[in-house]
């Protein structure tokens, strides 16, 4: 379980060695580092760094296409309901201005970790955020040195299998629902598949399912979406129930 962490090296590493690229995409690049404690001690961790997404400037935007931008819109759904307290921020927000544009940025990316740290604590599997700190969240790595854990995309499952991971997915849902959140990007791609177990991953678009207006939305397309991946693999289950059965766990 995730409580299992190595948190001596966390907080007193004396040597970080680079292991190589796990993976470079479109948003993030991950690599994955090797820290050595004072004692000799060493732990594996995941670094993820984020790529430029977001915009400072109308040039910038421009140069990225309507793909980017429209990108960059979506972003601003996503974080309604998250505050900016003073009100000039949040003019500058709606207003889209060059400040508003740093100020969304800025909270994007240190957003990851604050709910990774908000889930750990709840008890949720997901990675322990180790730090944020520009641009780059280091956490909690799931693999062992010959490999990292397969997004559950790729893990090739027995039906028995499939069977647990959807209990796991079911059980880690109710966990996030319960802790506010919804994930909104849920996929089989952002789940993986490690010793009989499934960790959930990918958060910087979580949204508060509280105070963002389109919470429960996103709640319910993450259902549909990961669903869809389960019942293609032989899971007969209504998405409508299981929407269902996580509000009454959320609210109930
Ligand atoms: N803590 C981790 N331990 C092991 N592997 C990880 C970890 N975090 C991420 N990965 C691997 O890196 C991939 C990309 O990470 P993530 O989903 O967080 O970023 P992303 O924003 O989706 O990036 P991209 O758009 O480039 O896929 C994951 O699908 C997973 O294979
Ligand atoms: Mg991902």
């Amino acid at each position: 379980m995730p409580s299992d962490h190595p948190t001596w090296l966390v907080h007193d590493p004396v040597d970080e060695h680079e292991l190589g690229t796990l993976r470079s995409g479109k948003e993030a690049q991950i690599d994955v580092v090797e820290r050595v404690g004072a004692d000799g001690r060493t732990c594996l961790l995941a670094r993820k760094r984020y790529l430029p997404r977001t915009v400072t400037t109308k040039g910038q935007l421009e140069a990225l296409g309507v793909q980017r931008s429209s990108a960059f819109r979506h972003d601003v759904e996503y974080r309604e309901g998250r505050q900016f307290r003073k009100t000039r921020d949040r003019r500058a927000v709606e207003a889209m201005t060059t400040y508003g544009r740093k100020l969304l940025q800025d909270r994007w990316l240190g957003h990851e970790h604050d709910v990774l740290a908000q889930l750990h604590a709840a008890g949720c599997r997901v990675p322990y955020p180790v730090s944020y700190a520009d641009d780059v969240l280091l956490m909690e790595y799931v693999g062992a040195a010959d490999g990292a854990a397969p997004q559950l995309a790729a893990a090739r499952l027995s039906p028995a299998e499939v069977r647990r991971a959807w209990h796991d997915v079911v059980e880690g849902l109710r966990g996030i629902t319960s802790a506010g959140w919804a994930h909104g990007d849920l996929s089989a791609y952002n789940l993986l598949w490690w010793e009989g177990e499934v960790w959930f991953i990918d958060f910087p678009q979580a949204v508060d399912i509280a105070a963002n207006p389109g919470g429960l939305s996103f709640l319910h397309r993450d259902v549909t979406n990961v669903l869809g991946w389960f019942v293609r693999h032989g899971i007969e289950e209504d998405p409508e129930e299981v929407f269902a059965d996580l509000l009454g766990a959320a609210f109930g």
